[in-house]
């Protein structure tokens, strides 16, 4: 029997559990000459699968209503028709919410289960890897000794921030959302400072307090109120790196911010926008310097993995109020 999971509605505000259908198929899927079928392992949840429920224009287009929801997933060859691929492989690819599927073997990437856990190849050694590595190289060009941000720090790609950061010798601060994450951000991260934007009244002063040099570099996870805070803080030269805004993502009205502009003029400071995908050129050079840290232990990760393909949905809503630790997957 195949289980799929199918867009059933466009989301208003917060993604719900009816925006989501299941569908079972009594059916074995005829593998035909050049496919595979592929059996699924672990399943990639992330925020911007949300953007992707709606149909306002962005980078990707949106997921079609009543077709499969999709996202990185890893799984493995079941049968193969297809010359370069063979039964017991396991591959990473953009795959359909589906517990088994037939695939052409087109912009699947072969992963090696003995080289790492392969739920890191969706964390550490996939997307998040590349773009806490890329959107902090490329955009945030640090400089050993200045101090950086990042919001979403105990998140997937946040927590990845910074400790490259550290590795690239800045003073780390990270925003989180409970007090066991901004621990963690010190005991296992390596970050210098901790700040939990639930349970503090005044960021802009807890930033002053954690930053007395200022912000040189904000990696932005989150948007909204807590990006408003950093920019009070920011130096003279300073690089933010827009690589996402969770915190707005389930808006159903435009949010009020405050004006950017003055901040960004007075401080001469750059603000940019990043896609990792734009950044593909790069990714043999990221995932070098990606893996040569994590050999000599000067990087790790953690995840929350989920298990049962009956619970992708609620994982992915979880997202949005903070449950995961790290990279969140869930475990077929
Ligand atoms: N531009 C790109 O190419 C690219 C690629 C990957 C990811 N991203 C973006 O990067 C960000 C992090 O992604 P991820 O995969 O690493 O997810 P993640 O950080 O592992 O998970 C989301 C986290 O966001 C925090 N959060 C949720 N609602 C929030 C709110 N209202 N205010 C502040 N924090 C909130 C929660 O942590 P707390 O407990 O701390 O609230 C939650 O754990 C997302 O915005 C995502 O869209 C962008």
């Amino acid at each position: 029997m195949i289980q799929t999971i199918l867009l059933k509605n466009r989301p208003k505000g917060n993604p719900k559990s009816s925006d989501f259908e299941f569908v079972k198929d009594d059916k074995t899927p005829t593998v035909n000459e050049g496919e595979l079928l592929l059996e699924t392992i672990y399943v990639s949840v992330d925020p911007y699968l949300r953007g992707r429920m709606s149909d306002a224009k962005s980078y990707m287009p949106p997921f079609e209503l009543n077709k499969p929801m999709k996202s990185g997933i890893i799984a493995k060859v079941k049968s193969s028709k297809n010359d370069n691929f063979k039964e017991g492989d396991y591959v990473m690819g953009m795959l359909d919410w589906k517990t088994l599927q037939i695939s052409s073997g087109k912009e699947l990437m072969k992963v090696d289960a003995e080289k790492a856990p392969l739920s890191a190849y969706l964390g550490i050694l996939g997307m998040t890897g590349l773009t806490a590595y890329l959107g902090l190289t490329q955009i945030g060009k640090p400089q050993k000794g200045e101090t950086l941000i990042v919001s979403g720090a105990a998140g997937a790609v946040g927590s990845v921030v910074g400790q490259i950061a550290k590795n690239l010798g800045l003073r780390v601060i990270g925003v989180a959302g409970t007090d066991e994450k901004v621990e963690l951000l010190k005991s296992k991260f390596g970050f210098d400072e901790g700040i939990n934007y639930n349970t503090t009244t005044d960021m802009k002063a807890a930033i002053a307090k954690a930053a007395p040099n200022g912000i040189d570099i904000y990696f932005d996870n989150v948007g909204g109120p807590i990006s408003d805070a950093v920019l009070f803080n920011i130096n003279k030269f300073s690089r933010t790196i827009n690589c996402g805004a969770i915190s707005v993502y389930n808006e159903t009205e435009l949010p009020k911010s405050i004006s950017v502009q003055p901040f960004l003029v007075k401080n001469s400071a750059l603000m940019q926008g990043f896609i990792v995908s734009n950044y593909s050129e790069k990714f043999p050079e990221a995932m070098k310097q990606l893996g040569e840290w994590l050999a000599a232990e000067k990087l790790t990760y953690t995840e929350t993995v989920v298990e049962g393909f009956e619970n992708i949905p609620q994982a992915f809503m979880d997202l949005f109020e903070g449950k995961n630790t790290g990279k969140m997957v869930v475990k077929i």
